[in-house]
């Protein structure tokens, strides 16, 4: 695998993406198709070299374009989406479009010019699981995590339209032998995440003199993988994984919001009580765990960043040492999730 294109490979994951491919692959040549919306940033891509890092900046749902792009390349890894739960809530269509109609003209091309074709996706297509304090036992028992074998159950326009595209990619497999792999990965933590995000938010909250912002009680619970650890199962899947399978992708990281705040505050020398409890999210899923012993066994993979704490550290400092990043878009972030209580 030669040339390969990553849509979305300007946003917080598909870059970081990029950057492993380039670090550890030498020969690998990636185009970047990306549209550069709001959460796209030429600057993710800063110092990489010219002669193997191209971005072409597009729209995945233009299928010329599309075409003409996948009819050059060994693989496409597929990154580009809208990601965020809470725009998705204020206005579902350009999930619809990017997520859904995005795919499809992927996968239709991939299908026309025989190429390998990645699906990167979430694990809230399974929907949630109940709170371990909620589960006999405290959930300690079989069926208490997200395995392969769960059924799909989306709660969100987002997540709903990454299950639909997921869907699109099993149909393609079996309709037509798109040699296609699929990952669902749990939520990732690290530095270029946008400032809309939970842990972004709340950092660059405190960093510039605002309350942290906690939805409810905070006691939903994610599970936290740190997206250099998400890469390397990518690139593992793209490269050994079987065709037509699914892999989930999770390092064990299971925390509530609630912990994770006040871990952020203790760790930038604030009162553990010092944020707002904010209007929660409509139709907000309790809890998220991957079961991820197939990707461990079958190829091999095991998380590197399992030191939450020390991540969460590091992701902090960059955001310290990287205010011109995120500056500028502070203030219409913040503006839009007052106008919404949160
Ligand atoms: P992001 O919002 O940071 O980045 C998305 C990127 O896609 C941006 O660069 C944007 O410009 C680009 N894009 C959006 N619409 C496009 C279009 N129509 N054409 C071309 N480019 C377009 O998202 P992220 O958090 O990096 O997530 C990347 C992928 O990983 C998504 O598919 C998401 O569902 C999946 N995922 C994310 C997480 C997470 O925790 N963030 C976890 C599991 C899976
Ligand atoms: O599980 C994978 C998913 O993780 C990805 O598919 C999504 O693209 C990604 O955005 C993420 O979705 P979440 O909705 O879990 O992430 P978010 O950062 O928006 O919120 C994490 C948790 O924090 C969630 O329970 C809501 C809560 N939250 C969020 C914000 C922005 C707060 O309490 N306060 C906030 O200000």
């Amino acid at each position: 695998m030669k040339k390969i294109i990553v849509t979305g490979g300007a946003g917080f994951i598909g870059s970081n993406f990029v950057h492993y491919v380039v670090n550890n692959h030498p020969d690998v040549h990636v185009t970047v198709l990306d549209k550069l919306t709001y959460a796209g940033n030429r600057e993710n891509l800063a110092g990489l070299p010219e002669d193997r890092v191209k971005l072409v900046v597009g729209d995945i749902t233009d299928a010329a374009l599309v075409d003409e792009l996948v009819s050059q390349t060994d693989a496409v890894v597929h990154y580009a989406a809208e990601s965020h739960n809470d725009n998705s809530l204020k206005d579902p269509f350009p999930f619809v479009q990017t997520n859904l109609i995005g795919t499809y003209t992927l996968i239709e091309a991939c299908r026309k010019h025989g190429v390998r074709y990645h699906h990167v996706s979430t694990d809230e297509v399974y929907g949630d699981l109940p709170l371990r304090e909620d589960l006999p036992g405290h959930g300690e028992g079989a069926g208490e995590k997200f395995t392969p074998e769960t059924a799909y159950n989306p709660s969100s326009p987002y997540s709903s339209t990454k299950a639909g595209s997921d869907l699109l990619v099993r149909a393609w497999v079996r309709s037509f032998d798109l040699q296609a792999t699929i990952s669902n990965c749990s939520n990732n933590y690290g530095p270029y995440q946008h400032i809309e995000k939970f842990i972004p938010r709340q950092i660059t909250n405190i960093l510039s003199g605002i309350r942290p912002k906690l939805y409810g009680e905070g006691k939903n619970v994610r599970d936290w993988i740190h997206t250099n650890d998400h890469s390397a199962a990518v690139w593992l899947i793209l490269t050994k994984g079987k065709i037509g399978e699914t892999y989930l992708i999770g390092a064990d990281g299971e925390k509530d919001n609630k912990t994770v705040l006040e871990l952020i505050l203790e760790l930038m020398g604030q009162p553990k009580d010092a944020y707002d409890q904010v209007k929660d999210r409509a139709g907000h899923d309790l809890r998220y765990a991957i079961d991820a012993t197939k990707l461990r066994e079958e190829l091999g993979w095991q998380p590197e960043f399992t030191d939450f704490r020390e991540g969460l550290a590091d992701t902090i400092a960059w955001y310290t040492e990287n205010k011109d990043w995120w500056q500028a878009e502070k203030s219409a972030v913040e503006e839009s999730y007052r106008k919404n209580g949160q």
